[in-house]
């Protein structure tokens, strides 16, 4: 008898221990429902917990007068699932990833890239850890995140699409890309449960619009930004003093900034993060069978020029420049040594002082090497490991 109450107390209390356990797990904050989460969970390995997209940008860079943008996690959750769903093309055979590998910076490691139907792209694929960087979305001079026309540095290699939602929308319905017409791929998506629950998150309806689906997709490609590298580290314990010597840095990396910062950073930028130009023709060619900028405007001063792209997590980002012509950072290099051509609209600062001959600049291997150490400091492996891009599909 005496045992038995002595048991029933201690069920008493154990059983009293397991509801207040159970208490602090029903106020732990839940983004779904039990029902929403059932629909997610059929398809998705999301997690219940809050997912946070949040940006924040180091001293340094806000030094810089950049702002981070602001971040609405329902939407950046969305635009994470259809980045990663093949429902995006035609044949529903590829989706964003497929180009864009969260492991390679979200580039891929072809010059070219396959299509849906196994074509290849015109172009290579650009990374898009850096994207954020960009001064169009993220150069906070007037209030709004978006920085004067002049200095606005726009999307893909020839900055046709000004904006991500208009980028990822000639990207989707792009013949050899995507193949998929966006109202088409609204009626596709609008009979998931799954994104019934994710659009409702995000725009509070579950009557998917085709402009909701690139305004997400821009979100998460926003959310998207690298700041965690070791030239970061150097940079934010000198307080944003690039031209100073790094102690988290190698003699010889030093030495490769230091050359950086002389031969480079007049178009790419010194600081990694606003790039000092926009599109420029580095002479890789005397004749130009893509004409970049050039075939968009239509204007003849244009013929040549690309995006000068951000380099941060370049090491991972190979092949080089827009047609993947360079296998290696030492072949870029060496383009930029001794291999630059003579183009009527080559940039001013590639050229010798006379004006009308490419610029050499007589490296030494050491240089050289030194070049391309101080290029692989640029790779920031927080970007390309975090759950937070990774694939949420099961
Ligand atoms: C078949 C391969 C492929 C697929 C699929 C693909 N991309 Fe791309 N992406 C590319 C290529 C190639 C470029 C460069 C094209 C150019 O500049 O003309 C590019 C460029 C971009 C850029 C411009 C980056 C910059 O620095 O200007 C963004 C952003 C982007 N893609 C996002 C996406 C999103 C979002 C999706 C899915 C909706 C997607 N991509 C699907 C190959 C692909
Ligand atoms: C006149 C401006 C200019 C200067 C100076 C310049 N670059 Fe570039 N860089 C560009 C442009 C424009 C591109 C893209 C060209 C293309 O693909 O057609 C580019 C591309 C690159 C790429 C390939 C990026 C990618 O994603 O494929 C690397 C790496 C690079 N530059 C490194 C350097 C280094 C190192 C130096 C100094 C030795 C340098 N650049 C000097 C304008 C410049």
């Amino acid at each position: 008898m005496k045992t038995r109450t002595l048991l029933a107390l201690l069920l008493m209390l154990s059983m009293s221990l397991v509801s207040c356990v159970k208490d602090t797990v029903d106020v732990h904050y839940t983004t779904y429902s039990d029902e929403e989460y059932q629909a997610i969970s059929a398809v998705l390995g999301l997690p219940n917990d809050r997912v946070d997209y949040d940006v924040e940008l180091p001293q340094h860079m806000l030094d810089l007068g950049m702002v981070p943008p602001k971040i609405n996690n329902a939407k950046a959750t969305l635009g994470r699932v259809l980045f990663y769903d093949n429902k995006l093309s035609r044949n529903e055979k590829i989706n964003c990833a497929s180009c864009h590998h969260q492991e390679l910076a979200f580039a891929d490691n072809k010059a070219f890239s396959e299509g849906f139907d196994g074509e290849l792209t015109l172009r290579n694929s650009l990374a898009l850890g850096s994207v954020a960087n960009f001064k169009s979305s993220y150069e906070g001079s007037n209030g709004g995140g978006i920085a004067p026309p002049t200095q606005r540095q726009f999307f893909f290699w020839d900055e046709r699409a000004h904006t991500i939602a208009e980028q990822s929308t000639m990207t989707i319905q792009d013949d050899i890309e995507m193949g998929m017409d966006l109202n088409e791929l609204a009626g596709r998506l609008a009979q998931e449960p799954h994104y019934k629950v994710l659009f409702n998150k995000a725009y509070n309806t579950e009557a998917v619009q085709p402009e909701m689906i690139t305004d997400a997709l821009q979100e998460f490609i926003n959310a998207i930004v690298s700041t965690q590298t070791r030239f970061d580290d150097g940079l934010a314990a000198r307080k944003g003093d690039v031209g100073s010597t790094f102690s988290n840095f190698t003699q010889q990396e030093n030495q490769g900034k230091a050359l950086f910062i002389q031969h480079c950073s007049s178009c790419h930028g010194a600081n990694m993060s606003i790039s000092q130009e926009t599109v420029a023709n580095n002479g890789l060619d005397q004749d130009y069978t893509d004409l970049g900028v050039g075939k968009v405007t239509g204007n003849p001063t244009d013929v040549g020029k690309f995006k000068v792209p951000f380099l941060r997590n370049i090491a991972l980002t190979a092949p080089y420049m827009h047609d993947g012509r360079f296998a290696t950072l030492e072949e870029v290099v060496e383009h930029y040594n001794s291999g630059v051509k003579m183009h009527e609209n080559l940039d001013h600062r590639l050229r010798a002082p006379d004006g009308n001959s490419p610029r050499r600049l007589n490296l030494s291997n050491t240089e050289k090497a030194a070049l391309v150490a101080f290029l692989e400091t640029l790779t920031d492996q927080e970007l390309v490991t975090a759950s937070r891009f990774e694939d949420p599909f099961k």
